[in-house]
């Protein structure tokens, strides 16, 4: 099955949630993908200087505004969305992705590795990495400096992923490097969605996001790479069967040939 896939690496406004909507809606409208991916935190901005702040923006999941915008968007459309927000619920604040669908809202993942000042306003993620089915294919999430731990693009792979959502908000330069080796590892495709511009509140040090937004394919191929500095689109189409061909060669195969009784913890 060839499906096609899309990013959109956009500039939030800190604080503006219905002004980062609105402008990735649009972005959104302008693109034909079956799959859309948005950046880490894209309805709030990156950062926050207070738990009161963050807890404030901080929206339920899947009652909250933003997820009921995005999952009307994708049955308007009839497309899947994956991206990054605020969650509010069991009393902690997380750094998730939801993936809403033509159907409406299908679920969440809460990031797992926090980076940074992160771990002053979230709670580490709860729901361990997550695969859904989809008539578009599997599709799993992980959330920007998850990548930097192997384990979570392989986790993935081994529960069945044939394509990683990747919101993210960059700010190292590895990342898009980086995930070429995630992908050709785990033969899989990988769309990372991250966004552009400069934070610098409440005295912090200041965070330039590196925006190079990309798709990668099994084979380590970068399908299509957005600039560091620009708003913008890219998608591109993926051939499932990629993802789904293990073999190496004739005497290796990806997941096969594992030694996890070599591997420890
Ligand atoms: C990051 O995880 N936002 C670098």
């Amino acid at each position: 099955m060839i499906i096609k896939a899309g990013f959109i690496q956009t500039d939030p406004v800190f604080g503006s949630v219905s002004q980062n909507v609105d402008r990735a809606a649009e972005l959104i409208a302008s693109m034909d993908a079956a799959l859309v991916v948005l950046p880490e935190l894209f309805s709030t901005g990156y950062q926050f200087i207070s738990k009161e702040e963050v807890s404030d923006l901080a929206e339920e999941v899947p009652s909250g505004r933003t997820t009921q915008r995005l999952a009307a968007l994708s049955k308007e459309r009839g497309i899947f969305i994956v991206a990054g927000i605020a969650e509010r619920g069991n009393g902690f604040v997380y750094n998730s992705a939801v993936l809403t669908g033509p159907g409406g809202f299908m679920g969440v993942y809460r990031k797992t590795h926090l980076f940074y000042e992160e771990k002053l306003w979230f709670s580490p993620g709860d729901t361990g990495f997550r695969v859904w089915q989809t008539p578009i294919g599997a599709i799993g999430i992980m959330i920007c400096f998850d990548w930097f731990f192997p384990e979570s693009a392989r986790t993935l792979a081994l529960k069945g992923a044939e394509i990683i959502a990747h919101p993210a908000n960059l700010v190292l330069p590895y990342c898009p490097d980086g995930m070429v080796t995630r992908c050709l590892e785990n033969r899989v495709f990988a769309v990372t969605s991250n966004r552009i511009g400069t934070e610098e509140r409440g005295g912090r040090d200041a965070l330039i996001f590196i925006g190079r937004s990309q798709i990668v394919s099994p084979r380590g191929e970068v399908l299509c790479r957005a600039s560091a500095g620009c708003e913008e689109t890219g998608a591109a189409e993926l051939d499932l069967t990629r993802a789904q061909d293990k073999d190496l060669n004739r005497f290796n195969h990806l997941i096969r040939d594992r030694r996890p009784d070599l591997y420890g913890s």
